[in-house]
């Protein structure tokens, strides 16, 4: 699979990052703690993942209280994987319901420790802040970031969901006190959510920095599973944690989502493909998160990084989902 430097970080990553959201619960909701994929269902996954050339894992430490995490880390003492995939981890959420959350220099440093602990390694590739923590100014985090890129406990850091503004206040306040500084961006980019493109990816050009999507099939709306006046399909996304995708349920997305369909019909590719490509295409995207729940989904996905969408097809298609 093609790699693609990141940022000025120094490290380079597979076009697809295996995102393992999924593994042990849904993301960091505690109320899915222990659902999501088993660790068997997992394995197969990472094994899938590296047999497709994909070299590297996306977790957090509260993605399934720390069962993904976990789960990685058994995988790898399991495998001993000749590529060894680059390993990406966040920290913001906290670990179970009514436990602690945030930035603060401390929380940040003993979080990292228990990241290493579960994934069983000295020293992961890439920390990533997993939201902008408005009681802990920004520059106190950077501090203990910077820390830990001095103590070669990571690699480089990256910054998730953020706005233009706070980015910019990071990357100054990493350039005025000659601290370790974001060096790409994990926000969520898709057909149905283009923030990016108002002022974020603007940003990243300006500052050289990378931009990895999460989210590219919004959540597998794009796939065209969800239906009008239909119940979800058991199991699904939205079978499961509803709330973070109820912004789509309506006309005007169900509509939308319709004319796309059609689209990938006349092209003869999947939904699903077609709408990871349209992401992947943006020359700003270094790399795109994906979230497959099993190896088939993984696999029917691989041709989109053969789809290179131009500008006017890119544009033809997000007119099909009006902002
Ligand atoms: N930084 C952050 O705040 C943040 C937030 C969200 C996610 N992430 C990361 O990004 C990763 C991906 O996010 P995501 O899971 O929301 O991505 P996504 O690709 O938008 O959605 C994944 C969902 O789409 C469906 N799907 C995946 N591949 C499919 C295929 N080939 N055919 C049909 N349906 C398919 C599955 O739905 P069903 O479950 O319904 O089968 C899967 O759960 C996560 O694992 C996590 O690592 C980061």
């Amino acid at each position: 699979m093609e790699t693609r430097a990141l940022g000025r970080s120094g490290l380079a990553v597979s076009r697809f990052l295996l995102g393992c959201g999924n593994f042990g619960g849904i993301g960091s909701a505690p109320e899915l703690f222990g659902q999501g994929e088993s660790e068997e269902a997992a394995f197969e996954l990472m094994d899938t993942a590296i047999a497709a050339g994909i070299t590297v894992f996306d977790t957090a430490d509260a993605y399934g209280g720390g069962r993904s995490e976990t789960m990685i880390g058994r995988w790898l003492a399991a495998r001993s994987p000749e590529r060894r995939p680059l390993l990406s981890t966040k920290v913001y959420n906290p670990m179970d319901e009514g436990e602690d959350r945030g930035l603060a220099p401390a929380r940040v440093l003993r979080q990292l420790d228990s990241s290493l602990e579960r994934l069983g390694v000295d020293r992961v590739d890439m920390y990533v802040t997993h939201d902008w923590d408005v009681d802990t100014p920004i520059a106190e985090t950077l501090g203990a970031l910077d820390e830990i890129v001095q103590a070669r406990k990571v690699r480089a850091i990256g910054a998730s969901n953020v706005s233009a503004e706070q980015l910019e206040e990071a990357l100054e306040a990493s350039a005025e006190q000659g601290l370790a500084r974001f060096e790409w961006v994990q926000n969520e980019y898709s057909l149905l959510h283009r923030d990016p493109e108002d002022e974020v990816f603007a940003l990243c050009e300006r500052h050289g920095l990378g931009f990895t999507p999460f989210s590219p099939l919004a959540g597998g709306w794009l796939t065209g599973k969800y239906q009008r006046d239909t119940p979800p399909p058991p199991g699904s996304r939205m079978a499961l944690r509803p709330d973070a995708y109820s912004a789509f349920e309506t006309g005007a997305t169900y509509d939308a989502v319709d004319r796309f369909l059609d689209a990938a019909r006349e092209r003869g590719v999947s939904p699903a493909v077609l709408a990871i490509a349209w992401a992947l295409s943006h020359p700003r995207v270094t790399a795109a998160v994906i979230g497959p729940r099993r190896p088939e989904q993984l696999k029917s996905i691989l041709p989109a990084l053969e789809l290179e969408l131009d500008e006017s097809e890119r544009a033809e298609l997000a007119e099909l989902f009006p902002r």
